[in-house]
Formats: structure tokens, sequence, C-alpha cells
């Protein structure tokens, strides 16, 4: 399952217009998806043509039940089509900041919840607020991946360090990557303006931007305002051909990733920051890594359980050379079952063995 939050605390940028459309062409192309609406203001849940006001069982229950552990899914989560599920919010989820102040592990609650589902997404995405508060807190501790959508303005590159300072902040917190992505939105090609700020945006995020862009489009607030998804509304517009190429373009990065049922692409990947170490086994209570890169000292090799089904990731920078490592199952060194390279310990026991650079 990828979890992937859309974020910017700036508005107006193409959150919302992302995050539903980009769930609706994932959907499209046969990917289980859930749109968890994590905005107060309720326009992921509009966009759909339900009424924020008039629905009881919001994505306001996954938080406000934390202490009781009274909370189902099965209420909240609004069917849409076969491959589609939404998680509906409205203005009660705005107090939530106050109700939980003094709550010790607030910032964890998504992230509970989400394991929880009994559903097999393959992708959440997680609309969410423009601020960088609990909630947006909540969907980064979640999230694996964030898409920050800017559009050209003025104003567009203003609070972006700001922005990944929290994301890094959130990565030290809890020991997990989040690999951001930049996204052009709501772009004018005939405008100088647009195509001067596009270039600062490529040089300022480098292999972090998006291919696609998401060019500016009237056909998306009209589909918007009649609740609908650009596929559902126009299907020959150049918006549709645009989220369509971005469902693309994240679908492709699917190999680097672990989806729930594949298990693929678990043996040492290089991303952005290092190189990241994952095993999968849902039963385990604790895994370490080890090798010679930390003196084969698991402890300082922690593993982070990921999702529900198991998946335990670390990213470990690593300069050019030859390692050899184990994972630590719950006290028990083996060697990473879904790495062929082996090497023998000279104690009797075999190692994992990977080369970088
Ligand atoms: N590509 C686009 N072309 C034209 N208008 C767009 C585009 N993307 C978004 N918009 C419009 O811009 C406004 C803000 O978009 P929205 O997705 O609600 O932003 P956010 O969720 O970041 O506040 C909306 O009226 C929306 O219809
Ligand atoms: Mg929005």
């Amino acid at each position: 399952m990828r979890t992937i939050s859309i974020i910017n605390q700036k508005g107006g940028c193409g959150k919302t217009t992302t995050s539903v459309n980009l769930s609706a062409c994932l959907s499209e192309a046969g990917r289980k998806v859930l749109l968890v609406d994590l905005d107060p203001q309720g326009h992921s849940t509009l966009s759909f043509d339900y009424q924020p006001d008039k629905i009881q069982f919001t994505i306001y229950d996954a938080f406000a039940t934390s202490r009781t552990n009274t909370f189902s899914w099965d209420k909240v989560l609004l069917k849409q089509s076969e491959n589609l599920y939404i998680a509906p919010a409205n203005l009660l989820l705005s107090f939530l900041e106050r109700e939980l102040a003094n709550y010790i592990g607030r910032e964890k609650i998504l992230l509970a919840r989400l394991m929880e589902l009994d559903k097999p997404f393959d992708y959440v995405i997680i609309d969410c607020p423009p601020s960088l508060g609990l909630l947006t807190v909540n969907a980064l501790t979640a999230s694996s991946e964030a898409i920050v959508p800017i559009e050209p303005s003025f104003f567009s590159l203003h609070g972006l360090n700001k922005l990944l300072d929290t994301v890094r902040l959130q990565e030290e917190k809890t020991g997990h990557i989040i690999k951001v992505h930049a996204l052009v939105t709501i772009f004018n090609n005939r405008a100088r303006f647009d195509r001067e700020l596009l270039r600062e945006i490529q040089s300022y995020f480098g292999q972090s931007l998006l291919r696609t862009i998401i060019r500016m489009s009237v056909k998306l607030g009209e589909a918007a305002s009649f609740g609908k998804p650009i596929g559902s509304y126009n299907r020959s517009s150049i918006a549709y051909e645009d989220y369509n190429a971005l469902a693309s373009e994240i679908m492709m990065q699917e190999e680097y990733c672990v989806t729930e049922d594949s298990g693929l692409a678990l043996k040492p990947q290089p991303i952005d920051g290092g190189i990241i170490f994952r095993y999968k086994n849902p039963e385990a209570a604790a895994v370490m890594l080890a090798g010679d890169f930390n003196n084969w000292s698991p402890d300082s090799g922690l593993m982070e359980k990921r999702d529900m089904a198991g998946l335990w990731e670390r990213l470990i920078t690593l300069d050019p050379g030859t390692y050899q490592y184990r994972f630590v199952v719950d006290g028990k060194w083996i060697a990473d079952p879904s790495n062929p390279i082996k090497a023998d310990d000279n104690l009797g026991g075999v190692n994992s063995v990977i080369t970088i650079g």
C-alpha cells in the first residue's frame, strides 16, 4: 500500500483537485484507492457530490474515538466505485487540534487507523488542509510519499522551505522516509511568468519534480461543481489527459515501492537520501538491521513497521562499497530472504551482501 499525502500550506494550489482526480484516474487504471479527506472544508467530499454537513460518520471519528477504540472504517467509507472509496470530512475536523492537545501520541492516530483497514488498498491518497498543523502532521506520519502541488504565482515558492522542514522533522521523529514529489499545477504555457517560474521550480526540486504538468483548464472547476471527477465529466479535456498522465507516472514508480500483496522490490534499493532496506513479516514484533556498516550492532538499526502487511523499513546512508548484513527478527539473525546475493560468515552462517555505486 502506498500512502501519499497531498500537501501545501498554501491554499488554492490544487491539492483537492489533484487528490480527487489522481484518485479517480488510479482507480480507473485498476488500482484500489482510498481517498481520505483531511480538510475540515470537506472539498474532496464535495467534489464527489456529498454534503459534508449531512454526513454522520467522517474521518473525524477516526481521531475522536482514539481513546475508546470504538471506531469502524465500515461506517466511514463511502463507496464510489468498485475501486474507489472516500473517507469524507466536515467542519468537526477543525476541533481536533484543541481536543487532542493533551493526548499523547496524537500525531500517530491516522497511521494506527490506516493499519486497521481490512480492505486491500493499493493507494491511500490524503487531501491535506492548508496548514502544517496536527492534521497534516498526522498525514505525513502515515505517509511514505508526499505530492506538493505548486501553481505558478508570485507567492508559490514562498513557504516551501518551511514545508520541506516540516517533512524532514517528521522523518526524524518517525524514522521513516517521506519521498517528496513536486507537481506543477494550473500551468499556463502561454504566460511568460509561468514558464520562468517553471524553470525556478525545476532547479529547486531537480529530480523530485514530477514530469507531468497539470495545465490550466476550466473543466476541472466545472467538474468539481457538478460533484464529479474529470473523467466522469469530460473525457476529452486536457485536464483528463493530464491527470491520467500523472496517474501513469505515479504507477511507473510502483516497481520501487512495495504493495501489500506483490511483495516485490524488497531487496535494498537506492532512493533519495540513502539505501532503503525492507523486510516483510506481519508476525514479527521487532526487526533490526545489523551489518558491517553499523558494527553489527542491531540496536542502532531499528526498523520501522510501515503497514498492516508487516513491511519493515530502514534507510541508511552508505558510501560506495560492498557491505554484509542480516536482519534480526525477534532476536533471531537471518539473511535477507529477498536478496539472492549471500556470503559465508566463516562461522557457519550466511550474510546478505549489497554493493553500492
Ligand atoms: N489545472 C487547473 N486549471 C484551472 N483551475 C484549477 C486547476 N486546478 C485547480 N483549479 C482551481 O483552483 C481552485 C483551487 O484548487 P483546489 O484544488 O481547491 O486547491 P487547494 O485544495 O490547494 O486549496 C479551484 O477553484 C480549482 O477548481
Ligand atoms: Mg483543498
